[in-house]
């Protein structure tokens, strides 16, 4: 057992635990009116988990990475997915498209050394700038993602979930 969070790439036995910590995660930080309870109420970890079982048994697109890690105990708090900016084959620029902790987790150290992973795929993809979007009020992944240079760039997009207008701001990283 290692005494360490450790990032590794996903198989198709570690959906179940993608699901779980996807609907945890999701519920801890939109609650409270960022998104509607209803949406949250209806989220499904088995559902989720079917989800990422389909999608880890293809195989990773071009120029994108998929990462989880282990807490110490070796058991699996959080992912990320890397790639082309809008699933975009043809993109310049790269997106981080996801990184969720279990809230159990937060704090710990999963989250950063994620993030560290998915920032270096996103360079070796050769990618000099990535993008990703994040909720306004999330506070909490705002501050985690300015702390690691991250920056607002001005630009919103709004989508709509069962009715309801959810806004979303871009960050864009450097990478050379
Ligand atoms: C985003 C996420 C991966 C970060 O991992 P984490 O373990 O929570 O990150 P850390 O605890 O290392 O860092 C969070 C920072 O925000 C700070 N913070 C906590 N609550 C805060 C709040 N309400 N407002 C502002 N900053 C806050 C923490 O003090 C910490 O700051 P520090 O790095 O200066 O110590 C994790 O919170 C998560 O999965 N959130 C839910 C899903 C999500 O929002 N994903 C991103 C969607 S774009």
């Amino acid at each position: 057992m290692s005494m360490h969070n450790v990032v590794r790439s996903p198989s198709e036995d570690d959906a179940d635990a993608m699901g779980a910590v996807h609907v945890r995660a999701w519920r801890a930080a939109y609650s409270g009116g960022l998104m509607p309870d209803e949406y949250l109420d209806s989220l499904s970890a088995q559902a989720r988990a079917n989800m990422w079982r389909q999608q880890l048994a293809q195989p990773v697109a071009d120029r994108s990475a998929r990462f989880v890690v282990e807490n110490p105990a070796g058991v699996v708090v959080g992912f990320a997915l890397i790639g082309p900016k809008g699933n975009d084959s043809d993109a310049d620029d790269g997106e981080l498209y996801v990184i969720n902790v279990d809230p159990e987790s937060w704090g710990t150290g999963a989250g950063p050394v994620l993030h560290e992973e998915a920032v270096d795929a996103l360079r070796d993809s050769e990618f000099g700038r990535a993008v990703l979007w994040v909720h306004p009020k999330n506070h909490r992944a705002r501050h985690f993602y300015e702390s690691r240079g991250w920056r607002a760039d001005d630009v919103d997009r709004v989508e709509t979930v069962l009715g309801v207008e959810i806004v979303e701001v871009r960050y864009s990283l450097i990478l050379y």
